[in-house]
């Protein structure tokens, strides 16, 4: 996720088991064959294949790499360049709503017209030859349904394996509900596996939008942040059908102070206080303790302050540590 889920991110959600695998954060393609350092930057891991070892986290989960863009031809060209770079496969991102991106052609304002989505698919498909697979990433549609089964089978047509469907428009932009029913509809119309994404926050989350989309994969976008235990939670249920106990903030807390010690090795304090309070933000979704932490932190302007104040006094409970 741009700007929120970094190699680090990755790594450190990825600790405990939970994750099937992992996407960068789009890479921009726009008229140009990008050079190596831009791929490096999105996706360090892919520094793992210069000594044979997998493109993964640290823990071994793979991680895929995103390309955003619209024009066929360049995608192509940095598609290829990716997979001499190592990349383990590449994932095409037709869901932005961002207006910046959209302005600008990328992303979702390609599901307006379904033969562009193929085109770009079909390309990139055509420049892999088959060495690595392409998979998508769609809304339903820019600003209405109408197309959403058309995009879909675009995808499908063009040579993707996998397609992820996020259960909005584009014009919906992250308004509740994802409307996980149509990405069942969608389902019935390909055959390549489909992955339910949006709104899933908790387990039970979880089992509305398998049981309405009829998908077996889920893809966690925010929650994966909220609650870095929400896909350990799924994962423990899908192996012995039973919970998990509910994260606690000291979990939360011992997670941010992990990331700020990580970070702190490259970037500088004032950068890692603001990435801190960043993450901290997307852990008040749904928990009401987050939020009342936020509150008392966020005016907080150092970083040691901040994680003197994050208050870990009991013994830990996670492996984070
Ligand atoms: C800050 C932010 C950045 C995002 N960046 C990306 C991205 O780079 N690539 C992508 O495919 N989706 C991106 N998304 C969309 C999410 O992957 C996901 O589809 C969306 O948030 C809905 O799922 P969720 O309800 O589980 O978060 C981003 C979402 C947010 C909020």
């Amino acid at each position: 996720m741009e700007g929120v889920i970094d190699a680090l991110t990755r790594d450190l959600l990825t600790r405990e088991a939970g994750f099937d695998w992992t996407v960068t954060e789009f890479v921009r393609v726009i008229d140009a064959r990008l050079p190596p350092r831009v791929f490096y930057k999105h996706c360090p891991e892919l520094l793992h294949s210069l000594k044979q070892l997998p493109v993964a986290t640290p823990s071994g989960v793979p991680v895929h790499l995103q390309l955003l863009g619209s024009d066929p031809a360049t995608l192509a060209a940095n598609a290829r360049r990716a997979l001499e770079l190592g990349a383990l496969s590449i994932d095409l991102n037709f869901g932005c709503p961002a207006k910046l991106v959209n302005r600008h052609d990328g992303g979702a304002a390609l599901l307006r017209n379904p033969e562009r989505v193929f085109n770009a698919v079909h390309a990139v498909a055509t420049a892999l030859d088959g060495e690595i697979p392409v998979t998508a990433k769609i809304r339903l549609g820019f600003s209405n349904r109408l197309q959403a089964v058309a995009c879909a089978q675009a995808v499908q047509a063009g040579g993707a394996s996998q397609l992820v469907v996020h259960g909005r428009t584009r014009d919906e932009g992250y308004r509740p509900p994802a409307h996980w029913e149509w990405i069942g509809r969608i389902r019935h119309h390909i055959d390549i596996p489909v992955v339910a994404n949006g709104d899933i926050w908790t387990l039970e989350d979880y089992w509305k939008a398998r049981t309405l989309s009829g998908c077996c994969d889920v893809m966690l976008g925010r929650a994966a942040l909220a609650d870095p235990w929400l896909a350990p939670r799924i994962r423990h249920w899908q192996a012995t059908g039973q919970r998990l106990p509910e994260t606690t903030w000291r979990m939360r807390a011992e997670v941010l102070k992990t990331y700020a010690h990580l970070q702190c090795q490259k970037l500088p304090e004032r950068v890692v206080t603001s990435l801190v309070k960043q993450w901290l933000a997307q852990m008040r979704q749904g928990n009401a303790e987050a939020n009342v932490e936020f509150q008392r932190l966020k005016r907080i302007t150092r970083l040691d302050d901040l994680l003197h104040n994050l208050v870990v006094t009991e013994t830990p409970e996670t492996s984070y540590a």
